[in-house]
């Protein structure tokens, strides 16, 4: 998809001619509203009139032009309750109508789509970003690969003192939308070709692309050289050998001290011994999706050079059940020297992180967020339309509540009370991986990480909720490439 910027005396050649409206709005108040022949007014005024479309939130009306192509009306709903979270909607509809209609290219004016308080940079960076991601499809395993019909052209529009920012915007959505996409194809990929190893080989890929990412691979001979006790026993069922994904980008000076991004990668989820039953497996393939979100992030920050260091680290490993397996009751000695007492095989992803959690303490880090499809009761605690987000530091807590917002990866926070520590206190090693009681897992699970977090500044994201696209979201059925938007905001937000 190609995006161009152009201000407002340009003559757009788009065969898609996109009007949004408010309530409320006249129909001769938009800005394009003068590409419009004589007969086309009329017939949009008459829509107008006859009350057909209103500029309700999420109504649509698709009429063909007298001149040429489509003229694609589209409701913005009321005014006053306009923000960047309808924004994000609204730009993926346009897509998805335009699609819809195959309507191959479109003219849009970034001003109408402007709301109080935001730069129209960030306008046109959130409405570029998701047009990107509706426009996504996972068609590889298709043998028509072209049932996936693609928008070749968008035409953003513009008054001739905004072109600047709005280019600049643009140019960033491009960005992030490209890498909230890959990935959602790493998400994507079956269990059975997404191994370990075929995740490491996309980011060595990714680091000779991206030439500013130094990339290191720890295979498992370096995981046990480095102690990694956790990552190794979870792996110890599996025919495939467990990774540890290192990237480190240096966008600022040597001594600015990093953020640390970890990534859950569990390439394949059965649930080891504690097999997982019947549907609860479905998915499963996806649990890889903060790793996912870790590697793409780092691509993005290190395509947009944002002036910031960053790391990016990712256990990668497979939990299957087999003679090799862990066992229910197996001590785990972590690279912290902590013990985990394994009380069942399926809380595997609490279980790796730990050793990431370690090693990120080279770094001496100002931040460390970990991203990861924890656990089925974060799901239930806060349904599918939010993450959760978890950290014993409420200032950060509250900054990392905007980063959501912002970014449109949103989080709600979970509590991280003293009182749920004793949950996971161990009684033959130091900890045990699941809670005493069988509530609130999202919280043990957390508090089980807070453990070997405690050396610096950490949240922890619980992307179970929002791994997968659900209805309403105007995006393609599968993984939804949840935390790249979020953790590329907060590497903008820390730019030196
Ligand atoms: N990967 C799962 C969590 C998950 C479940 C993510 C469904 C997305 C959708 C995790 O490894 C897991 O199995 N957690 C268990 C923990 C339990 C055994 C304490 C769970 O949530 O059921
Ligand atoms: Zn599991
Ligand atoms: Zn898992």
């Amino acid at each position: 998809m190609k995006f161009q910027v152009k201000d407002l005396k340009f003559k757009t050649n788009a065969v898609g001619l996109v009007l949004t409206y408010f309530i409320k709005d006249k129909p001769e108040s938009h800005i394009l509203w003068k590409f419009l022949g004589a007969a086309d007014k009329k017939q949009v005024a008459r829509l107008f009139s006859n009350k057909e479309f209103q500029g309700k939130d999420k109504q649509t009306v698709v009429i063909p032009s007298f001149k040429k192509g489509k003229i694609l009306l589209v409701g913005l709903g009321e005014k006053g309750k306009w923000n960047l979270r309808r924004l994000v909607l609204t730009a993926r509809q346009i897509v998805v109508l335009a699609k819809q209609y195959k309507v191959k290219s479109l003219t849009i004016a970034i001003e109408n789509l402007a709301s109080a308080g935001e730069s129209l940079e960030k306008i046109s960076q959130v409405v570029t970003e998701n047009i990107v991601m509706a426009d996504y499809a996972f068609t590889k395993y298709k043998q028509d690969k072209n049932s996936n019909f693609a928008i070749s052209e968008i035409i953003f529009l513009t008054s001739k003192l905004a072109l600047s920012s709005v280019k600049q915007g643009v140019k960033v959505g491009m960005i992030v939308g490209k890498w909230v996409n890959y990935a959602r194809d790493l998400g994507n990929t079956p269990g059975g070709d997404m191994t370990p190893t075929l995740l490491a080989s996309k980011v060595k890929e990714i680091s000779r692309r991206e030439n500013n990412i130094k990339v290191t691979i720890l295979d498992k001979k370096k995981i046990a050289a480095n102690k990694m006790g956790a990552i190794l026993g979870v792996a110890k069922g599996s025919a495939e050998e467990p990774k540890f994904i290192v990237m480190e980008y240096q966008g600022a000076s040597k001594i600015d001290k990093p953020y640390v991004f970890i990534g859950k990668g569990v390439t394949f989820d059965s649930g080891g011994l504690n097999l997982k039953l019947d549907k609860s497996m479905d998915d499963m393939w996806m649990d890889m999706l903060g790793g996912a979100a870790v590697i793409s992030a780092l691509a993005a920050i290190a395509e947009l050079k944002l002036k910031v260091n960053v790391v990016g680290l990712v256990p990668a490993v497979e939990n299957m059940p087999g003679s090799a397996s862990f066992r229910p009751g197996d001590l785990l000695k972590t690279m912290s020297g902590k013990t985990i007492e394994v009380l069942n095989t399926d809380a595997e992803g609490r279980i790796i992180l730990t050793d990431a959690l370690t090693y990120a303490e080279r770094y001496k880090p100002e931040l460390v967020v970990d991203i990861a499809t924890l656990t089925s009761a974060c799901m239930i605690a806060l349904g599918l339309k939010t993450s959760g987000l978890l950290t014993p530091d409420a200032e950060l807590e509250n900054k990392l509540r905007e980063v959501g917002e912002r970014s449109g990866d949103y989080v709600w926070p979970l509590p991280m009370w003293e009182e749920y520590e004793e949950e996971i206190k161990g009684i033959f090693g130091d900890l045990q991986n699941v809670g005493k009681t069988k509530f609130g897992d999202a919280i043990s699970a957390a508090m089980f990480l807070y453990q070997f977090a405690k050396k610096y500044s950490w949240a922890h994201l619980d992307i179970a909720p929002t791994m997968k696209v659900v209805e309403g979201q105007y995006l393609a059925k599968g993984a939804s490439g949840v935390g790249v938007r979020f953790l590329v905001e907060l590497a903008k937000l820390s730019e030196k």
